[in-house]
């Protein structure tokens, strides 16, 4: 089965907080990102985002341009409901982060990108890393 394919079924048939990898708050990815990136004019990407509530925190810590990006329709609508108003300013990405147009670019603009069990990347990454901008 495609990757997509997988996430879209994951995610179609299991409510948020019924994946395994489910905490209702990601405390210690949000604790790395204010830690590294202070600044709340940064951009934090946030890749196979899914339907996690980091994007809530994020949002509500005063980041101003927080992307999500994940390879799941499904769980960024799930996501951007949660969100509501709140969430005006997120920018949604539908799609595979080794092919995504413009991702290597996003990226390096990016203050903060977390990656969480990303295939084909690593299957055991989870991280942030943390840049000055220019
Ligand atoms: C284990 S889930 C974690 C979701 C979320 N980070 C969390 O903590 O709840 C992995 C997520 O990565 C996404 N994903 C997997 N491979 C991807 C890829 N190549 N590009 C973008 N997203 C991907 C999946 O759709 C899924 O939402």
């Amino acid at each position: 089965m495609e990757p997509t394919q997988h996430w879209e079924r994951v995610y179609q048939t299991k409510a948020a907080s019924e994946v395994s990898w489910y905490r209702p708050h990601l405390d210690v990815s949000l604790g790395l990102i204010t830690s590294a990136v202070p600044d709340r004019a940064a951009r934090v990407v946030d890749v196979g985002g899914g339907e996690a509530t980091l994007v809530d925190d994020l949002v509500a810590a005063g980041y101003a341009h927080v992307d999500v990006l994940d390879l799941s329709a499904t769980a960024l609508q799930v996501a951007r409901e949660r969100l509501g108003e709140s969430g005006a300013s997120v920018g949604w990405l539908h799609g595979d982060v080794t092919t995504f147009p413009g991702a290597h670019d996003a990226g390096r603009r990016a203050a903060a990108v977390r990656v969480l069990h990303v295939p084909r990347v690593s299957r055991t990454a989870s991280g942030v890393r943390g840049t000055r901008r220019s």
